[in-house]
């Protein structure tokens, strides 16, 4: 992964599936080609294989799960995902919580196969007890600002400066902050805060224009790590 980290979390709109997803991945790729930057687009299991296939940005699961290979109906494991040509996995969204055993197993197949992990965490202290579990990342969102349009860098700052602190506790860990991270200046901020990035989600797949809103999230990122430096 490289600062600042910027992950699109594709969920489950409308727009993060067929035609559409794929229209939306080009164009975030537009961006990150043009600013030299690396986006990470998350996606449903069902897009990794083709996204991969036509993208030359990073491709991630949204989820996997951390059971062995087996008889485990509907299950989505390490192994799979890599074999269709992801990069990495978030895992433990808020929207898809695993058991902390299976996030642990799920973060040594990971890493064990080559592939990045981004372990969300809804509070400032879980951030050392996952980061000792050695994901890539940790990515902090308040639940109750996902989706809402209403920054967590704006609204609960602190939730970052003490992630932040936190991370500061452990080595090679990333800490990432997301949560209804909108503009640019939202951005800006996170990473002023001093998070290593940022996710989202809404803000580009429910926008008219998600190349302008990408280009505009770029940007200040690279602003104010430039400025953090
Ligand atoms: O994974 C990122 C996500 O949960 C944040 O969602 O819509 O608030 O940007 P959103």
């Amino acid at each position: 992964m490289k600062k600042p980290i910027i992950i699109i979390n594709f969920k489950a709109y409308d727009t993060s599936f067929g035609k559409k997803g794929i229209e939306i991945a080009k164009k975030i790729q537009n961006v990150s080609k043009q600013y030299s930057t690396e986006i990470i687009v998350s996606v449903p299991a069902t897009m990794i294989y083709q996204l991969s296939s036509e993208l030359e940005i990073p491709v991630f699961a949204e989820h996997v799960d951390g059971v062995p290979l087996g008889a485990y109906t509907g299950s989505i494991m390490p192994e799979m995902i890599k074999d269709v040509g992801a990069k990495g996995s978030l895992l433990n969204h808020s929207e898809k919580r695993i058991r902390l055993d299976e996030i642990d197993d799920a973060l040594k197949r990971l890493r064990g196969l080559g592939l990045e992990s981004v372990v969300c965490v809804d509070r400032y202290d879980l951030v050392v007890p996952m980061s000792l579990l050695k994901p890539t990342a940790v990515l902090i969102e308040p639940p109750e600002l996902i989706g809402s349009g209403i920054s967590v860098s704006k609204a609960k700052p602190e939730v970052i400066t003490r992630a932040v602190n936190e991370i500061s506790k452990v080595k090679d860990v990333y800490l990432v902050a997301g949560a209804g991270i909108t503009t640019g200046e939202d951005a800006y901020r996170a990473i002023e805060l001093g998070a290593d990035g940022i996710g989202l989600a809404s803000a580009v797949m429910k926008a008219r224009d998600p190349e302008k809103i990408v280009e505009e999230l770029v940007i200040n990122s690279l602003k104010a790590c430039d400025e953090n430096e």
